[in-house]
Protein backbone atom coordinates (compact mmCIF):
# COMPACT_ATOMS: atom_id res chain seq x y z
CA UNK A 1 0.00 0.00 0.00
CA UNK A 2 2.05 3.03 -1.51
CA UNK A 3 2.41 5.94 1.56
CA UNK A 4 5.33 7.94 1.63
CA UNK A 5 4.81 8.90 -2.52
CA UNK A 6 0.87 8.74 -2.44
CA UNK A 7 0.52 12.49 -3.20
CA UNK A 8 -0.64 14.61 -6.00
CA UNK A 9 0.35 13.70 -9.83
CA UNK A 10 0.61 16.97 -11.98
CA UNK A 11 -0.25 16.29 -15.65
CA UNK A 12 1.07 17.98 -19.09
CA UNK A 13 0.53 16.93 -22.95
CA UNK A 14 4.08 19.04 -23.11
CA UNK A 15 6.68 20.23 -20.71
CA UNK A 16 10.00 21.88 -21.90
CA UNK A 17 11.55 19.52 -18.87
CA UNK A 18 9.89 17.34 -15.84
CA UNK A 19 12.57 18.31 -13.77
CA UNK A 20 11.99 22.14 -14.31
CA UNK A 21 8.70 22.03 -13.28
CA UNK A 22 8.80 19.77 -10.50
CA UNK A 23 11.69 22.17 -9.10
CA UNK A 24 9.56 25.13 -9.41
CA UNK A 25 6.63 23.52 -7.15
CA UNK A 26 9.15 22.23 -5.03
CA UNK A 27 10.29 25.75 -4.43
CA UNK A 28 6.77 26.97 -4.09
CA UNK A 29 6.22 24.34 -1.13
CA UNK A 30 4.74 21.51 -2.75
CA UNK A 31 5.16 18.25 -0.75
CA UNK A 32 6.82 14.95 -0.68
CA UNK A 33 5.76 12.77 -3.18
CA UNK A 34 4.66 15.56 -5.68
CA UNK A 35 4.93 14.06 -8.93
CA UNK A 36 4.97 15.89 -12.27
CA UNK A 37 4.28 14.01 -15.87
CA UNK A 38 4.56 14.60 -19.19
CA UNK A 39 3.76 13.18 -22.81
CA UNK A 40 6.50 14.44 -24.11
CA UNK A 41 9.53 16.81 -23.31
CA UNK A 42 11.05 20.06 -25.73
CA UNK A 43 13.75 19.90 -23.56
CA UNK A 44 14.49 16.57 -21.36
CA UNK A 45 17.73 16.90 -20.21
CA UNK A 46 20.12 13.70 -18.84
CA UNK A 47 23.16 14.35 -16.68
CA UNK A 48 25.85 16.93 -17.92
CA UNK A 49 23.98 18.86 -19.77
CA UNK A 50 22.78 16.30 -22.54
CA UNK A 51 19.85 16.12 -24.18
CA UNK A 52 17.22 13.28 -23.16
CA UNK A 53 15.10 12.37 -26.43
CA UNK A 54 11.37 12.74 -25.35
CA UNK A 55 9.19 11.89 -28.28
CA UNK A 56 5.39 11.68 -27.25
CA UNK A 57 3.94 8.21 -26.23
CA UNK A 58 6.93 6.24 -26.70
CA UNK A 59 8.66 7.42 -23.61
CA UNK A 60 8.08 7.62 -19.48
CA UNK A 61 8.89 10.80 -18.22
CA UNK A 62 8.80 11.92 -14.84
CA UNK A 63 9.57 13.38 -11.63
CA UNK A 64 9.34 12.99 -8.22
CA UNK A 65 9.79 15.59 -5.47
CA UNK A 66 11.32 13.85 -2.25
CA UNK A 67 12.59 15.68 0.80
CA UNK A 68 14.32 13.12 3.16
CA UNK A 69 15.94 14.26 6.49
CA UNK A 70 19.23 13.55 5.01
CA UNK A 71 22.45 15.82 4.55
CA UNK A 72 23.04 16.99 1.35
CA UNK A 73 26.11 14.78 0.65
CA UNK A 74 24.09 11.58 1.42
CA UNK A 75 21.18 12.41 -1.66
CA UNK A 76 23.17 10.73 -4.33
CA UNK A 77 21.88 7.40 -2.50
CA UNK A 78 18.28 8.22 -3.80
CA UNK A 79 19.25 8.04 -7.79
CA UNK A 80 20.33 4.79 -6.44
CA UNK A 81 17.63 3.59 -5.40
CA UNK A 82 15.50 4.75 -7.84
CA UNK A 83 17.77 2.61 -10.11
CA UNK A 84 17.20 -0.37 -8.04
CA UNK A 85 13.49 0.09 -8.23
CA UNK A 86 13.64 0.80 -11.97
CA UNK A 87 15.71 -2.89 -12.04
CA UNK A 88 13.01 -4.54 -10.21
CA UNK A 89 10.22 -2.87 -12.40
CA UNK A 90 11.60 -4.06 -15.83
CA UNK A 91 11.89 -7.65 -14.32
CA UNK A 92 8.71 -7.95 -12.30
CA UNK A 93 6.68 -6.44 -14.93
CA UNK A 94 8.41 -7.11 -18.66
CA UNK A 95 10.84 -9.97 -18.03
CA UNK A 96 13.46 -8.21 -18.49
CA UNK A 97 17.12 -7.99 -16.95
CA UNK A 98 18.78 -5.20 -16.67
CA UNK A 99 22.06 -3.62 -15.67
CA UNK A 100 22.87 -0.44 -13.65
CA UNK A 101 26.09 1.37 -15.01
CA UNK A 102 27.04 3.77 -12.19
CA UNK A 103 25.84 5.55 -11.22
CA UNK A 104 22.21 5.17 -12.99
CA UNK A 105 22.19 4.26 -16.09
CA UNK A 106 19.76 1.21 -16.35
CA UNK A 107 21.42 -1.04 -19.38
CA UNK A 108 19.48 -4.27 -21.13
CA UNK A 109 22.46 -6.44 -23.33
CA UNK A 110 24.72 -3.03 -22.95
CA UNK A 111 22.21 -0.33 -24.53
CA UNK A 112 20.13 2.34 -22.46
CA UNK A 113 17.14 1.72 -21.69
CA UNK A 114 16.31 4.35 -19.00
CA UNK A 115 18.02 6.96 -16.94
CA UNK A 116 17.70 9.35 -13.95
CA UNK A 117 18.96 12.80 -13.36
CA UNK A 118 18.61 14.01 -9.35
CA UNK A 119 18.22 17.67 -9.12
CA UNK A 120 18.59 18.90 -5.32
CA UNK A 121 18.62 22.34 -3.72
CA UNK A 122 19.68 22.86 0.02
CA UNK A 123 19.73 26.28 2.86
CA UNK A 124 22.81 26.16 5.14
CA UNK A 125 23.80 22.46 4.85
CA UNK A 126 19.94 21.28 5.03
CA UNK A 127 18.40 19.51 2.33
CA UNK A 128 15.24 21.10 1.14
CA UNK A 129 14.38 19.05 -1.49
CA UNK A 130 15.68 16.35 -4.51
CA UNK A 131 13.87 16.25 -7.43
CA UNK A 132 14.48 12.51 -9.49
CA UNK A 133 13.72 12.53 -12.89
CA UNK A 134 13.10 9.31 -14.84
CA UNK A 135 13.19 8.53 -18.13
CA UNK A 136 12.14 5.33 -19.33
CA UNK A 137 12.34 4.29 -23.26
CA UNK A 138 8.93 2.37 -23.98
CA UNK A 139 8.26 2.16 -27.32
CA UNK A 140 10.98 3.33 -29.31
CA UNK A 141 11.16 1.68 -32.36
CA UNK A 142 14.14 3.96 -33.64
CA UNK A 143 16.44 6.17 -32.14
CA UNK A 144 17.32 9.46 -33.72
CA UNK A 145 21.55 8.94 -34.90
CA UNK A 146 23.24 10.41 -31.97
CA UNK A 147 21.77 8.32 -29.78
CA UNK A 148 22.07 5.10 -32.56
CA UNK A 149 22.88 2.16 -31.62
CA UNK A 150 23.72 2.73 -27.73
CA UNK A 151 20.16 2.56 -26.78
CA UNK A 152 16.59 0.47 -26.30
CA UNK A 153 13.59 0.32 -25.45
CA UNK A 154 11.07 -1.70 -23.26
CA UNK A 155 9.38 -2.63 -26.70
CA UNK A 156 12.53 -3.38 -28.51
CA UNK A 157 13.44 -5.96 -25.64
CA UNK A 158 10.07 -6.98 -24.76
CA UNK A 159 8.63 -7.58 -27.95
CA UNK A 160 5.18 -6.00 -26.89
CA UNK A 161 4.08 -2.19 -26.38
CA UNK A 162 4.04 -0.88 -23.17
CA UNK A 163 1.70 2.04 -21.76
CA UNK A 164 3.53 4.59 -19.82
CA UNK A 165 0.64 4.89 -17.18
CA UNK A 166 1.31 1.26 -16.57
CA UNK A 167 5.04 1.27 -16.19
CA UNK A 168 4.78 4.38 -14.09
CA UNK A 169 2.23 2.32 -11.35
CA UNK A 170 4.54 -0.60 -11.46
CA UNK A 171 7.66 1.60 -10.70
CA UNK A 172 5.36 3.62 -8.12
CA UNK A 173 5.09 0.87 -6.52
CA UNK A 174 9.16 -0.46 -6.30
CA UNK A 175 9.76 3.31 -5.74
CA UNK A 176 7.55 3.72 -2.42
CA UNK A 177 8.53 -0.02 -0.49
CA UNK A 178 12.29 1.16 -1.33
CA UNK A 179 11.74 4.70 0.17
CA UNK A 180 10.50 3.30 3.18
CA UNK A 181 12.48 0.39 3.59
CA UNK A 182 15.38 3.29 3.30
CA UNK A 183 13.90 5.14 5.69
CA UNK A 184 13.73 2.48 7.88
CA UNK A 185 16.95 1.07 7.46
CA UNK A 186 19.58 3.47 6.33
CA UNK A 187 21.95 4.34 2.96
CA UNK A 188 23.56 0.57 3.81
CA UNK A 189 20.56 -0.68 2.43
CA UNK A 190 20.45 0.72 -0.64
CA UNK A 191 24.09 0.35 -1.38
CA UNK A 192 23.58 -3.43 -0.81
CA UNK A 193 20.69 -3.68 -3.20
CA UNK A 194 22.49 -1.71 -5.62
CA UNK A 195 25.50 -3.72 -5.71
CA UNK A 196 23.27 -6.82 -5.97
CA UNK A 197 21.89 -5.30 -9.40
CA UNK A 198 25.15 -4.18 -11.26
CA UNK A 199 27.60 -5.56 -12.86
CA UNK A 200 29.56 -2.54 -12.52
CA UNK A 201 30.45 -2.71 -8.55
CA UNK A 202 33.13 -5.02 -8.33
CA UNK A 203 35.78 -6.34 -10.58
CA UNK A 204 35.41 -3.97 -14.17
CA UNK A 205 37.75 -2.46 -15.95
CA UNK A 206 36.65 1.52 -15.68
CA UNK A 207 38.22 4.70 -16.95
CA UNK A 208 36.20 7.49 -15.65
CA UNK A 209 35.76 11.21 -16.88
CA UNK A 210 35.65 13.64 -14.05
CA UNK A 211 34.91 16.46 -16.32
CA UNK A 212 38.55 17.77 -15.81
CA UNK A 213 40.43 14.52 -16.76
CA UNK A 214 40.34 11.03 -17.18
CA UNK A 215 41.40 7.90 -15.23
CA UNK A 216 41.33 4.21 -15.04
CA UNK A 217 41.09 1.55 -12.96
CA UNK A 218 39.07 -1.72 -11.44
CA UNK A 219 35.94 -0.95 -9.56
CA UNK A 220 35.80 -2.45 -6.38
CA UNK A 221 32.51 -1.20 -4.28
CA UNK A 222 30.17 1.82 -3.36
CA UNK A 223 30.90 4.04 -0.64
CA UNK A 224 27.77 4.45 1.73
CA UNK A 225 27.45 7.87 -0.14
CA UNK A 226 26.78 6.27 -3.45
CA UNK A 227 30.47 7.23 -4.28
CA UNK A 228 32.05 4.07 -6.83
CA UNK A 229 35.37 2.85 -5.71
CA UNK A 230 38.28 2.42 -8.25
CA UNK A 231 41.60 1.11 -7.56
CA UNK A 232 44.10 2.56 -10.15
CA UNK A 233 47.62 0.63 -11.17
CA UNK A 234 49.47 1.98 -8.19
CA UNK A 235 47.14 0.85 -5.80
CA UNK A 236 45.80 3.83 -4.07
CA UNK A 237 41.46 3.77 -4.04
CA UNK A 238 39.97 6.62 -5.45
CA UNK A 239 36.39 7.86 -4.75
CA UNK A 240 34.35 8.74 -7.52
CA UNK A 241 31.07 11.12 -6.22
CA UNK A 242 30.42 12.65 -9.51
CA UNK A 243 31.98 11.58 -12.85
CA UNK A 244 30.91 9.44 -16.28
CA UNK A 245 32.13 5.61 -17.04
CA UNK A 246 32.90 6.47 -20.19
CA UNK A 247 34.90 3.20 -21.09
CA UNK A 248 34.57 -0.55 -19.45
CA UNK A 249 35.41 -4.01 -20.28
C1 LIG B 1 20.56 10.58 -17.93
O1 LIG B 1 20.65 9.38 -18.14
O2 LIG B 1 21.42 11.38 -18.33
C2 LIG B 1 19.38 11.08 -17.16
C3 LIG B 1 18.15 11.23 -18.02
C4 LIG B 1 16.95 11.69 -17.24
C5 LIG B 1 15.78 12.03 -18.12
C6 LIG B 1 14.55 12.33 -17.34
S1 LIG B 1 13.08 12.37 -18.32
C7 LIG B 1 12.18 13.04 -17.00
C8 LIG B 1 13.08 14.04 -16.31
N1 LIG B 1 12.97 15.34 -16.91
C9 LIG B 1 14.12 15.73 -17.49
O3 LIG B 1 14.30 16.80 -18.10
N2 LIG B 1 15.03 14.76 -17.35
C10 LIG B 1 14.54 13.64 -16.57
Amino acid sequence: MPTLLAASVHRFSSLPSTNQKAIELARAGAPEGTTVIAEEQTAGRGRFDRRWYSPPGEGLYHSIILRPSIPPAAAPVLTLLVAVALVDSLKSGYEISADIKWPNDILVMGKKCAGILSEMEATNEELDFVVVGIGVNLNQRVFPPEVGDLATSVLLEAGSSCEPEEFRQRLFGQLDSCYQTFKREGAAWVIEQWINRSSFAYDRAVSVDLGQGRFSGISCGLREDGALLVKTGDGRITSVVAGDLVQWT
